[in-house]
């Protein structure tokens, strides 16, 4: 419980940290093949590529041989520069030592967007202060955004970040040379604002559409929502993440006492207590999971992530995806519905990697009193998507939470 003695000040509001997770802005795996798995969530679930990383560099000389092409994608299904990443984990355990200590992390990142930059500067001695280790900090490139990388007590890795690069209207990323200065630490605030960082590109004579614009291979002929796409849904969220956790306590202290998340509800999966946090007004952005959960659910892996969720742009949409992704080879998998609270219909399918990817479209959504609906108040449906209904009934918060801005595609 904060005092007043311990209430930090941002921008004239007192909070119990001197900052304020808004969203979950990004999250990303590591793969065994990056290419396999861009069959999976660029051709066939429409997430796009935005920049690829080489970490070819990174890998010390003598295991450059074992580890196999060493690209990672940044990829988007908005303006955001990414909102999911797929990286090569081969390449990244041999060049990121943090991997050795922590070889079930399939996690990549677990991102969160704040308020400011100064939100960002200021949560470096926060975290520090309580023992979390803090792997890196200053600015990404690509995507532009303010970062500091915090670990929580399982080794996964966080980012919390401001002002991520956003993709407009022409679907270029940011060329690399515009990315003169490499920040490793925080900036000197107040820093040049982007507009003022672009005007020095343009007059240096920077090609400022040089960057990377995806190409869509698929013919473009599904009607979604009166737009020609080239599947029959749009992914217009990333998350929530579901973390196995060894300690489940140590886990839920730190995403709601350090990170500053709020505890939506608790439920039992299966004989096991599981933490539904939420960053914003959804349900939950992020669910802790004891690790004994893992044979009842039948994941053979020893991965620490047990799943996580893309939200599509509306029930009519998530049926068609359940028939698109079926045609493909991808089956819905049984997972226990408890394992979601808060969410309407949805399936559960396995990647490449098979690693559980939830495709759903309606979150509950949390209001000022920070209750969820009561239990009864539930939607009920069957978990056969065969059964389900071609309308349903909307709720009072069908349509909210976080809006899909711009054009679908
Ligand atoms: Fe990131």
């Amino acid at each position: 419980m904060a005092t007043e003695k311990n209430m930090h000040a941002v921008d004239g509001l007192r909070l119990g940290r001197p900052f304020q997770v808004r969203r979950l802005g990004h999250f990303g795996i590591n793969v065994a093949s990056v290419e396999r798995s861009l069959d999976f969530y660029e051709r066939l679930l429409g997430l796009q590529v935005s920049d690829h990383l080489d970490f070819g560099p990174r890998i010390p000389e003598a295991l450059k041989a074992q580890v196999g092409p060493s690209v990672g994608c940044f990829m988007r299904h908005g303006t955001d520069h990414h909102s999911f990443v797929l990286f090569p984990q081969a390449a990244l355990h041999a060049s990121n030592p943090h991997y050795g200590a922590h070889p079930h992390l399939n996690v990549n990142q677990l991102t969160w967007q704040v308020g400011s930059l100064r939100e960002v500067v200021q949560g470096l001695p926060w975290f520090e202060s309580k023992g979390s280790k803090v792997l890196r900090s200053g600015r990404d490139t690509p995507g532009s955004n303010w970062h500091i990388y915090p670990v929580d007590p399982e080794g996964h890795i966080n980012e919390l970040y401001y002002g991520i690069e956003q993709i407009g209207w022409s679907g270029h990323s940011k060329p690399m040379a515009l990315h003169g200065i490499r920040y490793m630490q925080p900036p000197e605030l107040p820093h040049r604002s982007e507009y003022a960082e672009v005007n020095q590109a343009i007059a240096q004579g920077i090609a400022i559409d040089a960057g990377h614009r995806r190409r869509e291979q698929a013919q473009e002929s599904f009607d979604v929502g009166g737009v020609l796409l080239a599947r029959p849904f749009k992914v217009v969220k990333v998350g929530p993440v579901r973390l196995f956790a060894q300690d489940a306590q140590a886990m839920l202290a730190y995403y709601t006492d350090t990170l500053g998340l709020a505890l939506t509800e608790q439920a039992d999966v299966l004989g096991q207590r599981c933490y539904f946090l939420r960053a914003n007004t959804e349900h939950h952005a992020l669910a802790i999971c004891p690790e004994a959960l893992r044979t009842p659910l039948g994941m053979t892996h020893n991965r620490s992530l047990l799943g996580f969720g893309l939200q599509l742009g509306s029930y009519a949409q998530l049926r068609a995806a359940v028939d698109f992704m079926t045609q493909a080879g991808y089956t819905p998998i049984d997972l226990p519905p408890a394992l979601s609270p808060g969410l309407g219909h949805h399936v559960w399918l396995r990647d490449p990697d098979g690693n559980a990817v939830q495709l759903y479209w309606e979150m509950e959504q949390i209001g000022w009193s920070g209750l969820p609906r009561p239990a009864e108040q539930r939607r009920i449906w069957p978990s056969q998507p065969s059964l389900w209904p071609e309308q349903v009934d909307a709720q009072t918060d069908s349509c909210m939470g976080e809006v899909f801005l711009g054009p679908l595609n």
